[in-house]
């Protein structure tokens, strides 16, 4: 090539070794017609080894280097490293030239069948997290008994959260509540972070005629932290109110709710009888967990009961014509409980370990006709 003939031919008065230049000229076109004639990349691999590799014919030259006489050894070494480059060169670009045309080939050959199911790749890498999972799941269950969802603001007025709800400001129920309160504002009132959904019955009862049928997920705050137990939870409220409604339209709801949820023919459930200042009478709902594997034990999953006539009152529905029945549950316990979940802290914890284990693909959207979970 033009520089190597130029450094060590012409322009090199230390230059004597004819033979070696001529070694080198010709070991250059060896190997530039072996690389020119490799068909595929393993080809080309053979020829990089045989010249550039440690027992290499290029490389073998340069271990000569020691055995010239000094004054011709950086001359010679200066070509075997042009002719080293040289050859570099050329493999990197029938390597990308073979390259090119491999996928050329692929490219005509092949074809993506598009009837195939979707497989889990890199895009289906993300998961929703099982409260979001299981949001979804007690929506479509109460979608199809004829539910609508109903929403309010996480922060909340005293008032809604609390006084409507027949709880006034000196009811000793406040207390169990472990409220955070915001700082008062000019006239005295605070806002809360709403310690339950409830308060979302009240913004119904008071924007919508009955009949009146939601249910209300959200989050919920209050001021405790265990192991059972975190500051921030959700829960879903639900609301149905109408001329005619009574404790047997509850008791069928929440049986219908359980079935459909846990998804077995039959969940025994047990009534207590329980107190919230907003029912009247109220109920707490345990399940036996025998239907979920743990045989022997009841599970309390809810609060629930035929809403007060005080709070009817309070929402301006005159209670000799209206009657309804509410429920509040917790929905971070019954995801727990549904898919063997054994610490609420995880739930929170945000650990993409924990979200490949208990997470959902996002094409598992759960529908009552395709299974809930499947
Ligand atoms: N709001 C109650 C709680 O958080 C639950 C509940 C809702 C009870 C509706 C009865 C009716 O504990």
């Amino acid at each position: 090539m033009l520089g190597y003939d130029r450094q060590l031919g012409r322009s090199n008065p230390t230059y004597g070794f004819r033979m070696q230049t001529d070694d080198l000229k010709s070991l250059e076109s060896i190997l530039l017609a072996e690389i020119a004639a490799s068909g595929d990349l393993a080809a080309i691999e053979a020829v990089r080894v045989a010249a550039l590799g440690k027992k290499g014919r290029v490389s073998e030259l340069m271990q000569k280097l020691g055995s010239l006489p000094a004054d011709q050894r950086k001359a010679f070494g200066a070509a075997v490293n042009i002719l080293k480059s040289t050859v570099t060169a050329a493999l990197e670009q029938r390597k990308t030239t073979l390259e090119a045309g491999a996928l050329t080939a692929r490219l005509a050959t092949e074809r993506a069948d598009i009837t195939l199911p979707v497989r889990p790749g890199p895009l289906a890498e993300g998961r929703i997290h099982p409260v979001s999972q299981v949001f979804d799941e007690i929506i479509e269950i109460f979608a199809d008994m004829g539910f609508s969802v109903a929403e309010g603001p996480d922060i909340e007025t005293d008032d809604l959260n609390f006084t409507k709800l027949n709880i006034p400001p000196d009811h000793p129920s406040r207390q169990d509540h472990d409220t955070f309160y915001l700082r008062p504002k000019a006239d005295g009132s605070r806002m809360v972070l709403r310690t339950h959904t409830s308060p979302v019955q009240i913004r119904t009862m008071l924007s919508q005629k009955p009949p009146i049928r939601i249910i209300a997920p959200g989050r919920v705050y209050r001021s405790d932290s265990d192991q059972t137990h975190t500051p921030m939870f959700h829960q879903i409220e639900g609301l149905v109110i109408d001329e005619a409604t009574h404790m047997g339209h509850l008791k069928w709801c929440l049986a219908e709710f359980c079935k459909a949820f846990f998804e077995v023919d039959d969940v025994k459930m047990r009534f207590r009888s329980s107190h919230f200042p907003f029912t009247e009478p109220g109920m707490e709902v345990d399940i036996d967990a025998s239907a979920i594997g743990k045989p022997g034990k009841w599970l309390e999953i809810l609060g629930s009961g035929m809403v007060h006539p005080k709070v009817l009152a309070n929402c301006g529905l005159d209670p000799e014509k209206y009657q309804g029945f509410a429920f509040g549950m917790g929905l971070d316990r019954i995801a727990m409980l549904k898919y063997g979940i054994p610490d609420l802290r995880d739930v929170f914890a945000g650990d993409v370990r924990w979200m490949r284990h208990y997470g959902f693909l996002p094409f598992d959207i759960p529908t009552l006709a395709g299974g809930l979970s499947s």
